[in-house]
């Protein structure tokens, strides 16, 4: 697997503008499980979503005995209609400082050659679902004043792919959305990332791949979600990690994204006068 440098991160200060209770929407193994990890290593209370009880309860029954934290297991289908609703309501109770929008891969196919049954429920899984539990999250941690949101997408969104159209285009609305609410929100103590992710060695990715694929070029998935949590942490909007053909411009095009951001919150202050 390919290296990827650890970025600081304070574990108490990330408590405390994040605990009590974090929400994972695809929870149970990949990305999901590693932010799993960390958080429950951090002392913050989990809310597990995906589709299969067995594997949330055992990672939440885990994580408990090793860290002392509580968990909620949560079953739920991310492309199924109200799901960020039925999210937002089941932890109603909870104290929730933070969301993260996991769950999001999708296989490869070619568009013209398969129905858009598959595609509508990646538009309900990457974009319907992420903004009924965005718009319900973020309304909690405005009224606590603090809090976070992370959107787990994927360099695929920072431009088109072959035979990933459709997972191409919501990733691409997913970093936009993120970018789009760090700026409306990060001046009032609410943090927001979207997170363009590399190819990681992850249950779904070996899934999708021929056997035999050579994984030395894929990312640790723990790396990738430990530098999430502290660019939310470190208040930045955007994180793309480095990868596929023209990853050296990348460093750059995270930059002028943020630096583009940064002038549309000033330039909107002029138009909307607040
Ligand atoms: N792996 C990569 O190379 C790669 C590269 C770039 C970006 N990403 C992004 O990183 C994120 C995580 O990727 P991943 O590789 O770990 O695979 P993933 O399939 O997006 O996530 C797996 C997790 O999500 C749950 N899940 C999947 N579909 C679900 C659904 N319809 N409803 C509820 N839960 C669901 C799975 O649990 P259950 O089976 O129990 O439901 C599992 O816990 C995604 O947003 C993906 O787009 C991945």
């Amino acid at each position: 697997m390919r290296d990827l440098a650890r970025l600081p991160l304070n574990e108490n200060h990330f408590r405390d503008r994040y605990g009590q209770w974090a929400v994972i929407a695809g929870a149970s193994e990949g990305t999901g499980a590693c932010f799993a990890r960390q958080l429950a290593g951090m002392g913050l209370n989990l809310v597990l979503v995906s589709r299969r009880q067995t594997a949330l309860h055992s990672l939440g029954e885990e994580l408990a005995e090793k860290h002392g934290v509580e968990f909620r297991s949560f079953v739920q289908d991310l492309t199924e209609t109200g799901a960020g609703l039925k999210i937002v309501e089941a932890t109603a109770d909870l104290d929730v400082g933070l969301y993260i929008s996991n769950a999001g891969a999708d296989g490869f196919s070619a568009f013209f050659e398969d129905s858009t049954e598959a595609a509508h429920r990646l538009v309900r899984m990457n974009i319907t679902t992420l903004v009924d539990a965005a718009n319900g999250f973020g309304k909690r941690l405005l009224a606590r004043g603090k809090g976070g949101i992370i959107v787990m997408a994927s360099g695929a969104g920072l431009g088109g792919q072959p035979n990933l159209a459709m997972y191409s285009a919501t990733k691409a609305f997913e970093i936009n959305f993120a970018e789009s609410l760090w700026a409306e929100y990060h001046e009032r103590g609410i943090d927001v990332i979207g997170v363009a992710a590399p190819i990681m060695r992850t249950p779904t990715l070996m899934r999708m791949v021929p056997e035999g694929f050579d994984t030395s070029d894929t990312f640790d998935p723990a790396d990738v979600t430990h530098n999430a949590l502290a660019g939310l942490l470190a208040g930045e909007p955007i994180q793309i990690i480095p990868d596929g053909p023209g990853a050296e411009k990348q460093p750059q095009v995270e930059k002028d994204r943020k630096a583009r951001l940064i002038g549309f919150v000033e330039f909107n202050k002029s138009l909307t006068g607040v």
